[in-house]
C-alpha cells in the first residue's frame, strides 16, 4: 500500500501530469483539498473509489483516513493543488507517515503561479530586465512570516513578485510595494488561471486600486515586476547568430569543434 502525493495543478484537469492521472485511476482511495482542487480533476478516479474531501477535516483525521486504508492494503490519491512544493501542508502529513511507516510517492504538479503567467502569455524572466522570480506571500492567521521574509526585502532586489495567499491585502501589498518598484510598475492579477471562470487585471501600481473595484474572489495572484508585458528588453544571447556554443560552433576556430 503507498500514498500517492499528486500536484493536481491549478485548477483545468487537463492540466495534470499524465503521471498524476494514472495514479489516481489506480488508486481506489482519493483524498483531495477541496478548496482548490476541482471536481473535474476527481473524474479520473476509479468507479467505486472512495473520495474524501479533506478540506474540513483536521490534520489528525486526514492520517486516520490513511491508516484505515492503509489497514486495508488500499492505495490513496493525496490530491494538492498546484505542485506540491509550495504551499501544500505536505510536509507535515510527509512527517506522519514517516513516523508510522506507510510508504509514499510525491508527484508534482503545474503550480499556480505558471499557470498565471501562461494566461499572461509572458515569459517572467527576460534579459535584462528581471532574473529573479520570488514566490511568497504576505502573513495569514494560520501562518506568520519568518523574520527577514519581508516583501520590501524581496522587493529592493528588482525580482518578479508572484505574491500567493495575499489578495485580501492589496492596498498593503501595493503600499509596501511601491517605494521600490516605482508607482508605474507593472502589476497583474490573475484570479482562477486555467478555470473557466479565469480573469485577468493588468494595471500599475499606481492604478491597480481602482483596475481590481471591489473583486472579492480570494483565488487569485498577484504578479509584480518590470518583465509583465514588456516590450521593451533584450535577447537572448544563447540564440544570436554570432554566440558560439556547443551545439551551434561559430567561426573558424569555435570553442566547441567537437560538437556537430
Ligand atoms: C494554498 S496556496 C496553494 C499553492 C499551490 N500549491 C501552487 O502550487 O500554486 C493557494 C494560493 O495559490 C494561489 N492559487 C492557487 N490556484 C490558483 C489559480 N488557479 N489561479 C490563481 N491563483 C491560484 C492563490 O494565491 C491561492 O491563494
Amino acid at each position: 500500500m503507498t500514498v500517492h502525493f499528486i500536484g493536481a495543478g491549478p485548477g483545468a484537469p487537463d492540466l495534470l501530469t499524465l503521471r498524476g492521472r494514472d495514479l489516481i485511476a489506480a488508486c481506489p482511495v482519493c483524498l483531495y483539498a477541496g478548496s482548490l482542487v476541482p471536481e473535474g480533476v476527481l473524474a479520473h478516479c476509479p468507479p467505486g473509489a472512495r473520495i474524501v474531501n479533506t478540506a474540513p477535516l483536521s490534520l489528525d483525521e486526514i492520517i486516520a483516513e490513511i491508516a484505515a486504508a492503509h489497514a486495508e492494503g488500499k492505495d490513496v490519491a493525496r490530491l494538492h493543488s498546484g505542485d506540491l512544493s509550495i504551499w501544500s501542508a505536505m510536509g507535515e502529513q510527509l512527517r506522519r507517515l514517516r513516523a508510522l511507516g506507510i510508504p509514499f510517492t510525491v508527484t508534482p504538479g503545474v503550480p499556480s503561479f505558471s499557470a498565471a503567467a501562461a494566461a499572461l502569455e509572458t515569459e517572467l524572466t527576460l534579459p535584462g530586465l528581471a532574473q529573479t522570480v520570488v514566490l511568497t506571500r504576505t502573513p495569514g492567521r494560520a501562518s506568520a512570516m519568518p523574520e527577514g521574509e519581508k516583501l520590501g526585502a524581496f522587493a529592493a532586489t528588482g525580482a518578479v513578485l508572484a505574491i500567493h495567499l495575499s489578495i485580501h491585502l492589496l492596498d498593503k501589498v501595493v503600499a509596501e510595494l511601491t517605494p521600490h518598484y516605482g508607482a508605474d510598475c507593472p502589476v497583474a492579477i490573475v484570479w482562477r488561471a486555467s478555470w473557466p471562470e479565469q480573469r485577468i487585471v493588468r494595471a500599475t501600481l499606481a492604478t491597480l486600486d481602482s483596475a481590481v473595484g471591489g473583486e472579492m474572489e480570494r483565488t487569485a495572484l498577484i504578479l509584480v515586476g518590470r518583465t509583465l508585458g514588456a516590450a521593451d528588453f533584450d535577447e537572448s544571447r544563447l540564440y544570436a547568430a554570432d554566440y558560439d556554443r556547443r551545439y551551434r560552433p561559430v567561426g573558424a576556430e569555435p570553442r566547441f569543434p567537437e560538437a556537430s
